[in-house]
């Protein structure tokens, strides 16, 4: 049995609310598959105040005492987690939002591998896709596998031939995810994914000591001298790349510390 979480940033139970239902009744209809709904606005988080203490220290240095320890919990117990938001102004809710900094320190040290992520956006407009883009994109920087997303258009009142459209996506959206998330593999890095990685860890290498919790934590890890996060096969390009992209990492680290 597959646990997902869906974390759904609108203040009420409405489109975005009910497209995650929908998605994840077509989800447990495929079988071999729990889920909960999680709206962030039961929750209470605060605003991350830049402080980076997270980075330096840990995360338990943060000093917000709020909700946020529990909603990660609910993450990392899921094997799929969907984030889901309306769209406001063209980008993701303040709810949203807030959850995503109070997480940010997981895109230092990333630890959700073989763990699937997708989203749903709600809107008004139907021809916007930036959103569940920059979703999918946070998502692989905590480490997850992502899954293309739906854009629901929600515009009131949804006649029933809208509604019966949406659903179809979602349908759709929810055998790409089911699949994605029965198989619990490793998938060889994006480029986009290898190059952070590579001139992260060694920028960091060079420019921080073990005064500093993600130098810790990448040399713990063995983060320092592995191909990635986590054992995978490079093919030839990716890993003359991943050598270049060192070598970059090094150059910067020596022109910011001359
Ligand atoms: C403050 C605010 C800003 C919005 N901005 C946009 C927007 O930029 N583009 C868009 O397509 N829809 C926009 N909408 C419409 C919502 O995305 C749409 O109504 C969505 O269904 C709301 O989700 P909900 O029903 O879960 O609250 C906005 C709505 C609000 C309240």
């Amino acid at each position: 049995m597959k646990k997902v979480t869906a974390f759904v940033g609108s203040a009420r139970k409405k489109h975005t609310h009910d497209a995650v239902c929908r998605f994840l009744d077509h989800l447990q209809a495929r079988g071999d598959v729990e889920c909960e709904i999680v709206a962030l606005s039961d929750y209470r988080l605060e605003v991350c105040r830049g402080c980076k203490l997270c980075f330096e220290k840990g995360e338990e240095a943060c000093p917000l005492k709020d909700d946020r320890d529990t909603l990660i919990a609910k993450m990392v117990a899921s094997d799929g987690v969907v984030f889901a938001s309306p769209n406001y102004l063209f980008q993701v809710s303040a709810i949203m939002k807030t959850f995503l900094d109070r997480l940010a320190f997981f895109a230092h040290r990333p630890r959700f591998f073989g763990k699937t992520f997708t989203n749903i956006v709600a809107q008004g407009f139907p021809f916007d896709s930036k959103i569940g883009k920059y979703l999918n994109f946070a998502g692989a920087c905590l480490g997850y596998k992502t899954v293309g997303g739906s854009h629901i258009t929600a515009l009131e009142p949804m006649t029933e031939k809208e509604a019966r459209k949406v659903d179809r996506v979602l349908e759709r959206h929810s055998r790409r995810f089911h699949q994605s998330l029965m198989r619990s593999n490793l998938p060889a890095p994006s480029f986009v994914m290898l190059i952070g990685f590579r001139i992260g860890r060694t920028t960091l290498r060079l420019e921080l000591d073990d005064r500093n919790f993600d130098y810790r934590y990448y040399r713990d890890k063995g983060w320092f001298d592995s191909d990635y996060y986590y054992p995978v096969r490079l093919g030839p390009l990716k890993k003359a790349a991943g050598s270049l992209f060192d070598a970059l990492g090094r150059r910067m680290a020596r022109k910011r510390t001359g």
